[in-house]
């Protein structure tokens, strides 16, 4: 089940490349009848134009590799921390591919078919993208591989819609932050792909937008208990990141940034734009939150070195480690959170 690459032979790096590559994508089937169902008559308008947008697609040309990416970019000095960077890019991009083709062929509903089958032509290019400066680097991940992976897990529509909402709209916060990070102080641009991601970031956000525009129109999925659902995935997008941005906080250094501040940023972006459609915005800023994630990211550590050492010891130790970060999930979860009163009326939101 692990993906092969296509030309270096298997070192330290590819190693990694392949262990992340095999754990993160997800192969996602939900109730397509349920989603048939999904109404969009109550955002019309704006449902229109946003398909008439992903019709004309303003980004068909951008994302082709120019002379910029001809050269040697073995001896970069942050290669690994910037293929761990790529791969769960990659990983984020291809899953969304798959998952979008899979909605597109099994619905009826021809909004929504055409809606998916637009956003994964869109991921699709992204990955491709994507895997040319893998491949540069010598660990390209061979796609066609992972979609021979048959496991499929079941996930109710409003599921993929909070995950994939939040996952576009994150998506988009990263890659807007580093693109202006980057932007003030080129010198530390070390690779030409971040000159990609200001359009690119604009994808994603259009993205999020569709499932925006959902959720609103189908308000069962954002009131009464799926209030509580919300908060689940808020919290388990924002711990996820959290965790993997610090235990690899050297590549956010490199480009001038500190992690934890990148990382809020990012969270600021993300909860400034769910206000249009979640009811619900964690209060990450408070000082109890941070300290709870960074005893995540410390278990995380202690945990990665259980897997170094090895044997049944380790095992068991690793076991408590895993409680720990679940204790504090728990606590996290049920921290007071602010309350959002969602516009009445849906309007697409420009990006940037
Ligand atoms: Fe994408
Ligand atoms: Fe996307």
């Amino acid at each position: 089940m692990y993906p092969t690459t296509t030309k270096a032979p298997v070192n330290e790096t590819t190693k990694y490349a392949q262990k992340d590559a095999a754990l993160a994508p997800r192969f996602y089937t939900t109730d397509f009848d349920k989603m048939d169902e999904i109404d969009l008559e109550p955002v019309r308008e704006e449902w229109d134009r946003l398909l008439q947008e992903f019709r004309d697609d303003p980004n068909k040309k951008h994302f082709k590799r120019t002379e910029e990416f001809e050269g040697d970019w073995s001896h970069l000095e942050i290669r690994d921390e910037f293929i761990e960077f790529l791969v769960s890019s990659i990983t984020a991009e291809f899953s969304g591919c798959i998952l979008y083709a899979e909605i597109k062929k099994r619905v009826k509903n021809p909004d929504l078919a055409e809606l998916f089958g637009h956003m994964s032509r869109d991921e699709g290019r992204h990955a491709g993208f994507i895997n040319g400066t893998l491949k540069d680097l010598g660990v390209g991940v061979d796609l066609s591989f992972l979609t021979k992976t048959k496991k499929y897990t079941f996930f109710q529509p409003k599921f993929i819609f909070y995950a994939t909402y939040l996952s576009e709209k994150i998506g988009y916060a990263r890659y807007i932050t580093i693109y202006r990070a980057l932007a003030e102080r080129p010198e530390l641009q070390f690779h030409p792909i971040f000159s990609w991601f200001l359009d690119w970031c604009n994808d994603e956000f259009r993205h999020g937008e569709a499932f925006a525009a959902i959720m609103h129109s189908n308000p069962k999925y954002i009131t009464g208990r799926n209030k509580l659902w919300i908060r689940f995935f808020l919290l388990a997008v924002f711990c996820t990141m959290w965790v993997r941005d610090h235990m690899r906080s050297t590549f956010y250094e490199a480009m001038g940034m500190d992690t934890t501040e990148y990382d809020l940023d990012v969270f600021r972006k993300t909860s400034e734009i769910s206000k249009q459609v979640f009811p619900v915005v964690l209060d990450f800023e408070n000082p109890k939150f941070i300290r709870r994630m960074n005893r995540m990211v410390e278990n995380t550590r202690k945990i990665e070195e259980t897997r170094e050492k090895g044997g049944p010891i380790q095992a068991i130790r690793r076991g408590f480690l895993m409680l720990a970060n679940g204790y504090q999930f728990g606590r996290l979860y049920t921290m007071k959170a602010h309350k959002n009163e969602v516009p009445k009326d849906f309007r697409l939101t420009p990006a940037y």
